[in-house]
């Protein structure tokens, strides 16, 4: 089958006719480092890869993060359970987030594969920071231009728990690792930035991780908050990505959000997420 690249809707794009488990050249490496930078987000389907072989495709796209927080696989320790059993309410990633930005070289991208899929719902949300940032009005833009923010794990992951004031809760189903969570430093972002490897402008907040505007008053500073992250809940940026046994998703955690459905109480969905090492962002 010849290698198409097909857009999904308004964020991501789905590479057709690579099987991932047979290991990566280099023009297909290029090809889904280009797709990456473009769209997102590079959707698979069909694949059939093993725990090796999701771990050897990782490490062709850049260094992996062994997750503090999340329980890790018990056989492969570069693997974390993105886990939802049929007896949980909530599950994890249920709020618009991305992936460690409470780092102070957050993470480039999370490749997740579906192990265990409910026989209805479980799909993912995808939000374009870059098409966000593109509709932003021009008073919004005027009052972020050169402004940073402070993003934390402590609240999410940390052993006092709380629900910050602009986030979604993203904690459930998390066995976490609270010690290392309230001694991570809080670290500060820009709150545009320019993407790595696509040179785009990104918004770069998130409800999930990000607790304020550096140099502006509490209230200002959650006010202006959920006035961004209002402009980017609209669907406009947005796209479904619907799970089916085989599909994998590498989304670039500097140029989009996202949000895990849950809406398949009484059902189990198993994910295996590894996390790819990223850089400072400017
Ligand atoms: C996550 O937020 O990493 C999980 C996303 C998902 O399970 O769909």
């Amino acid at each position: 089958m010849a290698i198409e690249v097909r857009p999904h809707g308004r964020v991501g794009a789905e590479i057709l006719g690579i099987d991932l488990a047979e290991g990566l050249d280099d023009e297909a490496v290029a090809l889904v480092r280009s797709v990456f930078a473009d769209h997102g987000v590079v959707f698979f389907r069909d694949q059939t890869l093993t725990e090796q072989q999701h771990i050897a495709f990782a490490r062709q796209i850049g260094q992996i993060n062994i997750n503090r927080f999340f329980a890790a696989h018990p056989d492969f320790p570069e693997i974390a359970l993105v886990v939802k059993e049929p007896d949980q309410k909530d599950n994890i990633g249920g709020g618009w987030h991305t992936d460690h930005s409470y780092d102070a070289e957050p993470a480039l991208g999370s490749i997740l594969v579906a192990r265990e899929l409910p026989p209805e719902g479980g799909a993912t949300s995808f939000a374009s920071m870059y098409a966000a940032y593109d509709a932003l009005p021009d008073h919004l833009r005027a009052r972020i231009d050169g402004a940073s923010a402070v993003h934390s794990a402590k609240h999410v992951f940390g052993s006092k728990p709380t629900a910050y004031a602009s986030t979604q809760d993203t904690r459930g189903g998390r066995i976490g690792n609270s010690a290392a969570a309230d001694v991570l430093e809080d670290v500060i972002h820009p709150v545009v930035i320019t993407h790595p490897l696509s040179g785009k402008r990104a918004l770069y907040v998130n409800p999930g991780f990000t607790i304020g505007i550096v140099g502006l008053p509490a209230e200002e500073s959650t006010a202006l908050l959920l006035e961004l992250y209002a402009h980017c809940v609209n669907p406009a940026f947005h796209s479904v990505f619907e799970w089916q046994p085989g599909s994998i998703a590498l989304w670039d955690n500097r140029a989009t959000w996202h949000f895990a459905h849950n809406d398949y109480h009484g059902h189990r969905r198993e994910m295996h997420r590894i996390t790819i090492e990223g850089e400072a962002l400017h």
